[in-house]
């Protein structure tokens, strides 16, 4: 069984995207940028956009986090996105969800500009992934995705089983993997027979947010599973997947956590680049 390590695989890619910042900085005489938007105090936001921060900083891109109390009013953070549009010295534009219910999430993706949207969640970007075309591809499955390709880079005639079907992680998902020539199943939590959709997969990527879902005998021998899920329980954080029964019969299986949690920070580092390059084009 191969333990993918998610921490190694993120450090790796912060290696390579590192050079290529010093490349692009030798060439335009200036970096990319990313700039969060946080709005509140819930903790897991306030922890994922410091590791944000920090990752940013580490590759050498220009980072800025411009910070909101819980009550601040939709306008202000439209006209804030609308400003970071014009600026130049901003690559890429992250909006941290989720937002307070009095922001509408839906008018806040779709007022940053496509071309610096980080996080592949404005409805161009999700059109021209599910056409195949250029687009900023969300962090998760991306990390996910790089993740699945070094275990096996050929996936075609792959069969795939996405457990999940959110706009975050399983559609975005199966986009990847239909671009990859995988036979892509999409299953949810109303899925009849879970159990036996699972049992077909090469690949099985749980991302349906329900603890410890997947079992040993969902799964069979020489699969790939990949665990995109975060759940706070009893026992303390446990994803998507019985761990210890799946990882007795998985050809290759991610941890939770150091599994495709850090992959997805060095993925959004990655897509601020790419904005970057995009808009030098
Ligand atoms: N909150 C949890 N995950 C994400 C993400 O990938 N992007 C944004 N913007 N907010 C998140």
């Amino acid at each position: 069984m191969i333990l993918i390590d998610g921490k190694k695989a993120a450090a790796e890619l912060r290696e390579e995207l590192k050079k290529e910042v010093l490349q692009l900085k030798s060439k335009y005489n200036t970096v990319p940028g990313l700039t969060v938007i946080l709005i509140g105090e819930l903790a897991p936001s306030k922890i994922y956009v410091k590791n944000k921060e920090k990752s940013a900083i580490e590759v050498g891109l220009k980072s800025e986090v411009i910070r909101y109390p819980e009550t601040v009013d939709e306008k202000t953070v439209l006209n804030k996105i609308k400003e970071l549009n014009n600026d130049a010295s901003v690559s890429g534009i992250l909006v941290q969800l989720p937002l307070p219910k009095h922001i509408n999430k839906q008018k806040v993706i779709e007022t940053i500009l496509p071309s610096k949207d980080v996080d592949g969640f404005h409805p161009m970007n999700v059109g021209n992934l599910s056409s195949g075309y250029e687009s900023s591809v969300p962090c998760t499955p991306l990390g996910c995705y790089l993740l699945i390709k070094k275990i096996e880079p050929n996936l075609n005639g792959k069969k795939a089983v996405v457990v999940g079907r959110s706009n975050l992680n399983g559609k975005p998902m199966t986009q990847l993997l239909l671009k990859e020539n995988c036979t892509v199943t999409i299953t949810h939590s109303k899925t009849k027979d879970l159990k036996g959709e699972c049992l077909k997969g090469d690949i099985i990527i749980a991302a349906v947010g329900i603890p410890e879902l997947v079992k040993g005998d969902w799964v069979k021998k020489d699969t790939i599973v990949i665990d995109v899920g975060i759940n706070k329980t009893e026992k303390g954080i446990v994803g998507d997947v019985a761990f210890e029964e799946v990882s007795k019969v998985a050809k290759a299986i991610t941890p939770v956590p150091g599994g495709v949690g850090p992959m997805t920070i060095a993925c959004l580092l990655k897509n601020t680049i790419e904005c970057f390059k995009r808009i030098q084009k």
